[in-house]
């Protein structure tokens, strides 16, 4: 196995440029006031940065609505400005992922309007026609409750279009081979300044034949594969994570089964069931997930995240699981998305209790895979639910208690900083955290440094541990000779978990506590026995601190 795939044990974070810091006053975040910040995330461990589309846009749809891929929304900055900031993670050793949304266009992009106003024009072939508006029109959308249909008239063209998402985001018609030339030259040229990879938008949509009345749709999996050699011819170490939430029996059509299409995929399975095993206090669910995703390619790696910048999709649990979640986290009707998810921010969830944040947050990180973070979590940030749709949990990052947060200097700001209750940034900050050691922050900057040094968590094997509890999930990791142990308790009540790491004869080992003090030493029985507390969680090497000396090098 080559030892130098990054992306097997890094530490993902999510921003938005627009709401992370406002260098120039105007209320917008921009590329120099995040070029300000690099040094924190490298304080806090990331070591490597997904940015949401900060290109030229209409902005109807945070951005992923773009009408320019070659470029810097100049609320932003500009595309010096985005070099600079390239340059500034490289210095810090941080790693850059951009989005790639390339299933579709905003309906302002001139490739579009060319296509509308001349039947002749290249650009025609590059969207998705139909002279009479297909009879599955009202199917398949993706935003139900917004959005009314899949097929919008446009005047000029004479011609419905089609648009998976927002009537304003028309389909690009990706089985076009210039169009997929077109991507190509796209990820070429972002590459060239500088960054390492791409976060890949709607990845089923953008290999699915598209078109009125299709008989049988299908999946263009070899797309991926040209995408995937394209990437790592033009820059070595280059990366794409596909947002594909797909069922587990299709994940290694994605990946390919030698690895060669996509490197990274988010794990939509375990997300949700993650949180139903939050909800209920019972992990065998999650623990069918992590058995259903487990093949993958060697060289694949998962991206584990608690929320990110959409709702909270619970679309694949059962019903009476997804209610089960609804009632613990997201009760009321304004708390809940497009009639299957949860819009919140993941600590008002959790009702601001420490102990479940630092359950969800240690089960997230020990999951198999890679941890992908959102900016804001880190301090434990709230919602705001009188925002629309997914905007409440997109509110500026709150860096001090200083006007507006310390985000920006003018009197307003891009979207409305969180300031009133118990999540308002005269609590909830960056700059109050640090100085209190028991802060949350410096509880995720421990946990990461941590996270770094256990790589057996990215790269290894992992196996579940039987024990006599089942509200408690205990995995083991094994990796070149090292072995770790992570336990979770999701029951409000201690827990005490009898169990054996070895097979019956063979000598139980000690186990290290990694993040606090108490080691555990087997009994006369050859068993361990752990009291977990309410909602406690544990990660133990196992053996003695000279595990390093004992690694193998393959
Ligand atoms: C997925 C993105 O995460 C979401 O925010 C966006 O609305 C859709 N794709 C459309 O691009
Ligand atoms: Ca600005």
């Amino acid at each position: 196995m080559i030892n130098d795939l990054w992306y097997k044990n890094a530490v993902i974070y999510s921003l938005s440029v627009a709401t992370y810091m406002d260098a120039n006053g105007d209320g917008i975040g921009d590329f120099k006031g995040l070029v300000r910040r690099l040094d924190y995330l490298q304080g806090l461990g990331i070591t490597a940065l997904w940015l949401m589309p900060f290109q030229p846009s209409p902005n109807r749809d945070g951005g992923y609505d773009i009408s320019n891929y070659y470029g810097v929304d100049p609320r932003y900055g500009t595309l010096g400005d985005f070099v600079e900031f390239t340059q500034g993670c490289k210095q810090r050793g941080m790693r850059v992922l951009i989005d790639l949304v390339v299933n579709h266009t905003s309906d302002q992009h001139s490739w579009f309007k060319e296509a509308c106003s001349d039947p002749q024009s290249t650009y025609r072939d590059w969207y998705v026609w139909s002279r009479k508006k297909p009879a599955d029109a009202a199917s398949g959308v993706v935003f139900p409750g917004v959005q009314k249909s899949t097929w919008n008239y446009e005047k000029t063209a004479k011609a419905y279009y089609f648009h998976r998402f927002y009537d304003f985001q028309p389909d690009l018609n990706t089985s076009h081979p210039e169009v997929q030339a077109e991507i190509l030259k796209i990820m070429g040229f972002w590459l060239q300044l500088g960054v390492d990879g791409f976060r890949m938008d709607a990845v089923p949509f953008v290999i699915a034949s598209k078109g009125a009345n299709l008989p049988r749709p299908h999946e263009q999996y070899d797309m991926l594969r040209s995408f995937s050699e394209f990437l790592t011819w033009r820059k070595n170490g280059a990366i794409i994570l596909g947002e594909a939430n797909v069922l587990p029996d299709t994940d290694l059509k994605y990946f390919g089964s030698f690895g060669e299409r996509l490197q990274m995929m988010f794990n939509f399975d375990v997300n949700q069931h993650m949180f139903y095993a939050l909800a209920s206090a019972d992990p065998k669910p999650l623990i069918k997930a992590m058995q259903d995703t487990k093949p993958r390619p060697a060289t694949a790696q998962w991206g584990q995240f608690l929320r990110n910048h959409d709702e909270l999709d619970l679309g694949r649990l059962s019903q009476r699981q997804r209610d089960t979640v609804f009632t613990a986290f997201g009760p009321d009707k304004e708390m809940q998305l497009y009639q299957r998810g949860i819009r919140r921010r993941l600590a008002p969830m959790l009702q601001g209790d420490r102990r479940l944040m630092e359950l969800a947050y240690s089960l997230m990180m020990s999951l198999p895979g890679t941890p992908v973070l959102r900016y804001g979590d880190e301090i434990g940030m709230g919602d705001d639910l009188s925002l629309p749709e997914r905007n409440c949990a997109r509110t500026p990052m709150q860096w001090s208690s200083e006007p507006n947060a310390g985000f920006t200097e003018n009197k307003k700001p891009v979207m409305p900083v969180i300031s009133e209750g118990g999540y308002a940034f005269h609590h909830v900050n960056v700059a109050a955290q640090r100085r209190d050691p028991n802060s949350f922050m410096n509880w995720m900057e421990r946990i990461i440094r941590m996270r770094k040094e256990v790589p057996e968590v990215g790269w290894g094997d992992f196996s579940f541990i039987r024990t006599t509890k089942p509200q408690v999930l205990a995995m083991r990791y094994d990796w070149r000779g090292n072995s770790v142990v992570c336990m979770h308790n999701f029951s409000p009540q201690p827990q005490e978990v009898r169990f054996a790491t070895h097979a019956k004869g063979e000598p139980e080992s000690t186990l290290v506590n990694l993040l606090s003090e108490d080691h555990s030493y087997p009994e006369a029985n050859g068993r361990h026995c752990i009291l977990l507390e309410p909602y406690g969680y544990r990660w133990f090497r196992m053996g003695g601190l000279d595990y390093l000396l004992k690694r193998t090098e393959v």
